[in-house]
């Protein structure tokens, strides 16, 4: 059985769970930081063990979504789209009548068929143009 957990996620099982997906670690005290500026997270566990998880980071207006994983011997069972359902659920209790958020992300190659189903739409569209990432180091 999926057990799912929201707001317990640690360093080591995010790293843990990236690994298993083939992602760089981050060291243990940037997660830590990360851990606690994030908006929420959700992990599923299947028999005590930690199988995926996902992570909403933001201030009530705007969001990202980032860290959704299912460790690959879990792929396929649902245990993604749930993830991703609960982190939307979070985001739209914080709303009040009148208000509303948006929750952008990064998909990885291939997997926007998977975000689409979960109701996100592909940009650019007539909207918005591209989204744009830039990577920071020291
Ligand atoms: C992407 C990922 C999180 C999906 O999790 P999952 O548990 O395998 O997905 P689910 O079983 O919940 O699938 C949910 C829906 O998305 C679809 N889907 C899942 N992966 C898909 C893919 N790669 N391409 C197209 N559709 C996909 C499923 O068919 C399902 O559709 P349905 O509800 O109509 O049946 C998982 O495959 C994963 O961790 N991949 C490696 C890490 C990664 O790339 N993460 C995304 C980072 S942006």
């Amino acid at each position: 059985m999926i057990v799912y957990r929201e707001n317990t996620l640690s360093g080591e099982v995010v790293n843990r769970i990236r690994t298993a997906v083939g992602w760089s670690e981050f060291s243990a005290p940037q997660l830590e930081r990360a851990l606690n500026a994030a908006a929420y997270n959700v992990a599923a566990f299947e028999n005590g063990k930690p199988v995926g998880m996902a992570r909403l980071v933001g201030d009530g207006i705007y969001y990202l979504l980032c860290d959704v994983a299912v460790v690959p011997d879990c792929q396929g069972k649902g245990i993604g789209g749930e993830l991703v359902r609960r982190t939307i659920a979070h985001a739209r209790q914080t709303l009040a009548d009148g208000e509303r958020c948006t929750i952008a992300l990064v998909s990885a190659g291939g997997k926007e068929p998977f975000y689409e189903s979960l109701g996100f739409s592909s940009i650019p569209n007539d909207r918005a143009g591209h989204g744009m990432q830039l990577s920071v180091t020291p």
